[in-house]
C-alpha cells in the first residue's frame, strides 16, 4: 500500500496570467503561483521597481519562467495585444495550444473621499480598472482559450466591500461609495461571465479578501486601521499570503465544480 501523498496543488507547464502582480496582493499571488510550479506572466501599470520586484520572484524560483509586461488593463487594445505577447513567449513548442490556462484579475484602485467631492474623473478612474479592466482581461484570455478550444480558469479579485460599507469609526462609514459599487458591480460581472461562458469549460468566480496589509490600506489613518482591525473575529488584517489558498484552489482543477462563486476571505467580518 503506497503512502498518502496529501494534498496539493501543481500547475507545472501551465501560464497563469496576474494582473497587478508585482505588489500588493497580486505579489503573493505571483509567488505562490511560482512555488506551485506555475509559468507567471505579471501584468502591471507603471510602479517603478515592478521590473526588479518581479525579478526577485524569477531568482527566487528559477525553475519556472516569470515575464512583467506594462499594460494599462483599461486599455482594451493594449489588453489584447499583450495578452497575444504572452501567449507567444509561453509557447511550448510541442503543445499546439494555448499555454495560458489561468488569470487572477486582481488589478485596483480606491478613491477615499466624501462623496459631495467626488467627480466624474474620480468615478472613471475606479470603474475603468476595477470594473471594465477585469472585463477587458477577462474576456481577451477566455476568447483565446474559445479559439483555441481549450478550457480555463479565472479568479475576479473583488472584495467585501462588495456586500458592505466599511466603517471608519463607530456609525462612521470609510467615505468610498465608487470603490465599493465597483466591487459589487465586478462580483456580479463575475456571475454573468461564469453563466456566458460555462458551456465553453471556462470557471469564473471571486475572491474578496477583508483587510489586507498592502500599500492600499498602509496610507489608512493607523487609528481607523486599529479600530477596523478590533472589529473583526479575527482580530487583525491579514498577510496578502493568506489570500493564496482560495485563489490557486479555484485556478487549479480541484475547483472543476466551481463557478460563479464570491469567497471570502475577510477574518469573519461578514459573520455580523
Ligand atoms: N488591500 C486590501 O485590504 C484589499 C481588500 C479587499 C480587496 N482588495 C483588492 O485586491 C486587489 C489588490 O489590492 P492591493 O491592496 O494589493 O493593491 P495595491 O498594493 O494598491 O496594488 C495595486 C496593483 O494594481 C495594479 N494596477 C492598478 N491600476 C492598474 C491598471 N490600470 N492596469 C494594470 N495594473 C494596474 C498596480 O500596478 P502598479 O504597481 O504598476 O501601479 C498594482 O500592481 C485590488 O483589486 C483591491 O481592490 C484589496
Amino acid at each position: 500500500m503506497s503512502a498518502p501523498s496529501g494534498f496539493s496543488i501543481n500547475f507545472s507547464g501551465q501560464c497563469i496570467i496576474v494582473t497587478g502582480g508585482n505588489r500588493g496582493i497580486g505579489y503573493a499571488f505571483t509567488r505562490a503561483l511560482a512555488a506551485s510550479g506555475a509559468n507567471v506572466a505579471v501584468i502591471y501599470r507603471n510602479h517603478p521597481t515592478a521590473l526588479k520586484d518581479v525579478g526577485e520572484v524569477s531568482k527566487e524560483f528559477p525553475g519556472v519562467k516569470i515575464k512583467a509586461y506594462q499594460c494599462d488593463v483599461s486599455d482594451t487594445e493594449v489588453v489584447t495585444r499583450v495578452v497575444n505577447q504572452i501567449n507567444e513567449d509561453f509557447a511550448i513548442p510541442e503543445k499546439k495550444t494555448t499555454p495560458i490556462t489561468g488569470l487572477i484579475a486582481n488589478a485596483g484602485v480606491s478613491v477615499v473621499k466624501p462623496a459631495l467631492e467626488l467627480t466624474h474623473e474620480d468615478f472613471k478612474k475606479i470603474y475603468d480598472v476595477n470594473v471594465f479592466g477585469v472585463f477587458n482581461i477577462a474576456r481577451a484570455v477566455a476568447k483565446l482559450w474559445q479559439d483555441n478550444k481549450t478550457k480555463g480558469s479565472i479568479v475576479i479579485n473583488s472584495s467585501m466591500s462588495s456586500q458592505i460599507i466599511n466603517k471608519a469609526k463607530d456609525a462612521s462609514p470609510l467615505t468610498q461609495v465608487f470603490y465599493n459599487s465597483s466591487k459589487a458591480a465586478v462580483s456580479n460581472l463575475t456571475k454573468g461571465l461564469a453563466a456566458e461562458w460555462a458551456k465553453d469549460g471556462i470557471r469564473v468566480n471571486a475572491l474578496s479578501p477583508g483587510y489586507v496589509k498592502t500599500a492600499q490600506t498602509a496610507g489608512m489613518d493607523k487609528g481607523m486601521r486599529d479600530y477596523q482591525a478590533g472589529q473583526l473575529p479575527l482580530g487583525r488584517f491579514a498577510e496578502p499570503d493568506e489570500m493564496t489558498g482560495q485563489a490557486l484552489l479555484l485556478l487549479s482543477d480541484h475547483a472543476s465544480y466551481m463557478t460563479g462563486g464570491e469567497y471570502f476571505i475577510d477574518g469573519g467580518q461578514l459573520i455580523y
